[in-house]
């Protein structure tokens, strides 16, 4: 596990399309696992205008994302599919083809969610999981207590959850109920993890899963045990580590 200081947002989206654009050129056909959230929209910013420079080329990408509510279509503002359209996948040169978001108006969830599992494996799996951190430590929309083992399932949000969404929309009870979200099993089966963080709501957040006991309760704590993580976070994310730990800036490796 490898812990990178931002000085500031700019620098912290500039890190991280880094690490996604070497991912890129090393691996031209590589398979992306993709996060919405205010936190990656710096990166995919950065990596637009890197695609417009001509420095990276997208052409024969694969990429599925995390998560999805069930019950809106892509065409919906608030949908992740149309998030991923607008911040992302419309101004580079990805064919949409091959990008995979969950099917948020798929009739029968179950039916989805084995689909899902599907494209990922006929992929050969996600290369880099680029992921977000919720305040409680979720990942995707993988809440505290949920199973480690699953894959792409149905998660009924919680309150707080679809409390703190409901800025988004009309009123909360315009907020979906459900979500697809890819299981903590397929997160972990990623090759390379990249979890950004930011802002002083992460900081409890980011302690407790890097520092804390693996634990269910805190789901982002399972990524101590993947072999390739690489945690970008700016100041105040990481201020609860420079309090309560001797870290300093340097990669901490386990
Ligand atoms: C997004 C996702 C979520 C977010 C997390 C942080 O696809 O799965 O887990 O990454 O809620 O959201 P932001 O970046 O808005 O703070």
């Amino acid at each position: 596990m490898r812990i990178y200081a931002a000085k500031d947002y700019a620098d912290l989206s500039r890190k991280a399309a880094n690490i996604i654009s070497a991912q890129v050129i090393m691996k031209p056909n590589a398979v992306l696992g993709l996060a919405t959230g205010s936190t990656p929209v710096g990166a995919y910013r950065q990596l637009i205008e890197w695609y417009n420079k001509g420095d990276v080329d997208f052409f024969q990408i694969s990429s599925v994302n995390l998560d999805e509510y069930k019950g809106l279509s892509g065409e919906h503002d608030q949908s992740y599919r149309y998030f991923m359209n607008h911040n992302f996948f419309d101004h580079i040169n990805i064919k949409k083809e091959n990008t995979n978001v969950p099917n948020g108006l798929a009739p029968d969830a179950e039916t989805e969610c084995r689909r899902y599992n599907h494209v990922i494996k006929s992929l050969g799996g996600i290369d880099l999981q680029l992921l977000g951190i919720g305040g409680n430590g979720h990942i995707g929309f993988n809440e505290p207590g949920a199973a480690f083992e699953k894959e792409t399932h149905l998660v009924t949000l919680t309150e707080q959850t679809r409390e703190s969404n409901a800025r988004f929309f009309a009123g909360l009870d315009e907020v979906p109920t459900h979500a697809f979200t890819m299981g903590i099993k397929s997160i972990m089966s990623a090759k390379k993890i990249l979890l950004l963080a930011t802002g002083e709501n992460k900081a409890k957040a980011l302690y407790d899963s890097f520092f804390g006991p693996v634990t269910p309760g805190v789901p982002a704590s399972i990524l101590q045990l993947h072999n390739d993580c690489t945690i970008i976070a700016d100041e105040e994310a990481l201020s609860l580590i420079r309090e309560k730990t001797n870290w300093k800036d340097v990669n901490y490796d386990n």
